[in-house]
């Protein structure tokens, strides 16, 4: 019988080593939480990195961590030593390809070693998962760790059905150009019959840069590539909408997180939720805010702003810089407005349980995310979801590509302190009746768009892609 095998570097259970044990907990982060649910309940396989190195453990270790991932996640562990994790994971796809495509373009690193790494470990994906793959199956990767794979996978098995999903905006041909390597990872991921974008704005950058820098046009979103088609639309990224807008599971809420939702009660809440990153415009935020406090001192000792931050890609400098700017930013605002019985910004850096989430959004009167570029923002979507009693009203980045999909939300430039400023006022002032309409309208695209018919509407375009040909006419 044919099979689905979902490949991406994160898996949706992360294991890490402690004095106690092997530890498994959920992973965060939009393409794991997102799709997480979707697996569990189809009838998929998942193969990915169990996010610790393999030479921090023993080969009993290896081999339990593989036959637990097995038997109860569904997945297929894909060991990589900590050589491939600092230069493949830490070097290549965090400095060099995540701050491009997200327009960070002097962050960029361009080292050959990192390149080497990225080779070499997508190569090690394709041994893992190439005893897997049988006549008929098919194939969906994910994300900007694995764009060699896709072709990797096509030059042994041309019949499979290879997918390909980047969750991360695709940057415009400007932008692509500086890449050293920019050819051979258009090549890799051409290899794939679909490529899936989160908004067509990725896609257009996407079939530009193609044209421009290998020479193929498209026709009707399809390009012509060796002897096979590879078909590229926009696919927008779904929440698991029934999840998000039932009530909590009260048990599943600590006692420290219940007395947290106790102390916001005599207060207007702004709540804000991400992975630690510098794409997500945090101390802009922080910023906008106090101008925020400045603008409108009406609102001293009744708004607080509540940062539930998720450590991520612990390590690397600029994420530990920007840990210690947000603390200073936080304590700055609160050294000038707070007052013996009022502190305006409260800062968390942990992550918490989706039922905890779930608790905390519908506890907020608005949910403030300001990236200054992000793929989707699935939070966006989450909070909407959440907020059943039309009540809350988001303020958004127009440089999320949620924004496209939320265009009732109060959108600003995430750059613009003061928009952010009087952005918050607006939805904190905005009439019952206009947040209800605004919110009603989100709920019936979030419900209808969801993460079931995200997964379902790319397979079932892949399984419909033109059979691969060898055009005898250009297209
Ligand atoms: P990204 O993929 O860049 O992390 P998204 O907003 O698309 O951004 O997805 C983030 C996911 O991680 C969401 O599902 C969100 O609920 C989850 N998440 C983010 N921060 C936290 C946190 N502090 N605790 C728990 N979950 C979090
Ligand atoms: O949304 C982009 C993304 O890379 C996801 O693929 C991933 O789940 C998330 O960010 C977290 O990043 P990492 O896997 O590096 O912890």
């Amino acid at each position: 019988m044919s099979k689905t095998i979902f490949v991406s570097n994160r898996l949706p259970v992360t294991v890490s080593k402690s004095e106690s044990g092997l530890d498994y907990k959920e992973s965060i982060g939009g393409l794991a939480t997102g799709l997480k649910n979707y697996h569990e309940q189809g009838d998929t396989i998942w193969a990915g990195w169990p996010g610790v190195a393999k030479d921090d453990l023993s080969e009993e270790e290896v081999a339990s961590v593989a036959s637990t991932l097995k038997n109860d996640y569904k997945c297929l562990s894909v060991p990589l030593t900590s050589e491939d994790i600092e230069m493949y994971y830490y070097g290549f796809c965090n400095e060099t390809i995540w701050p491009l495509f997200h327009y960070f373009t002097s962050a960029v690193e361009y080292r050959r070693k990192t390149w080497e790494a990225y080779k070499r470990v997508n190569r090690t994906f394709f041994d893992a998962v190439d005893p897997l793959i049988e006549e008929g199956d098919t194939i969906w990767i994910h994300d900007y760790q694995l764009m060699l794979l896709p072709q990797m996978i096509r030059e042994k098995h041309p019949d499979v059905k290879i997918g390909f999903f980047l969750h991360i905006p695709f940057p415009s041909f400007e932008t692509y150009r500086l890449l050293i390597w920019r050819n051979e990872l258009l090549e890799g991921l051409l290899g794939a019959n679909l490529i899936g974008f989160h908004t067509y704005d990725y896609v257009r950058h996407f079939l530009s840069t193609v044209r421009r820098l290998l020479g193929h046009e498209h026709n009707l979103y399809k390009i012509q590539f060796e002897t096979h088609l590879t078909q590229v639309d926009a696919f927008p990224m779904g929440i698991d909408y029934d999840y998000f807008s039932k009530s909590p599971t009260e048990e599943n809420i600590s006692q420290e997180s219940l007395d947290f939702i106790e102390s916001t009660k005599d207060l207007r809440n702004i709540i804000s939720v991400d992975r630690l990153d510098y794409t997500k415009g945090i101390p802009d935020r922080i910023k906008a805010f106090k101008h925020f406090l400045a603008k409108y001192p009406e609102y001293h000792e009744k708004v607080r702003l509540n940062l539930i931050i998720a450590p991520s890609r612990v390590g690397i400098e600029k994420y530990d810089n920007l840990k210690r700017e947000i603390e200073e930013l936080v304590s700055e605002v609160n050294g000038e407005y707070g007052t013996f019985s009022w502190m305006p910004v409260w800062f968390f850096f942990r992550t918490v349980s989706q039922d905890e989430l779930i608790a905390f959004y519908r506890n907020s009167d608005v949910l403030l995310v300001t990236p200054l570029r992000d793929g989707m923002n699935l939070v966006a979507k989450e909070y909407v979801a959440a907020r059943t009693d039309n009540k809350g009203m988001l303020v958004m980045s127009e440089t999320a590509g949620a924004a496209s999909e939320l265009g009732e939300a109060v959108i600003v430039n995430p750059n613009d302190h003061e928009a952010i400023a009087n952005g918050i006022k607006m939805a904190l002032e905005m009439p019952e009746d206009d947040k209800m309409d605004r919110n009603k309208n989100m709920h019936r695209r979030l419900s209808r768009y969801n993460v079931k018919f995200w997964a379902e509407e790319f397979l079932n375009t892949l399984w419909a892609a033109p059979e691969d040909r060898i055009a005898t006419e250009p297209l």
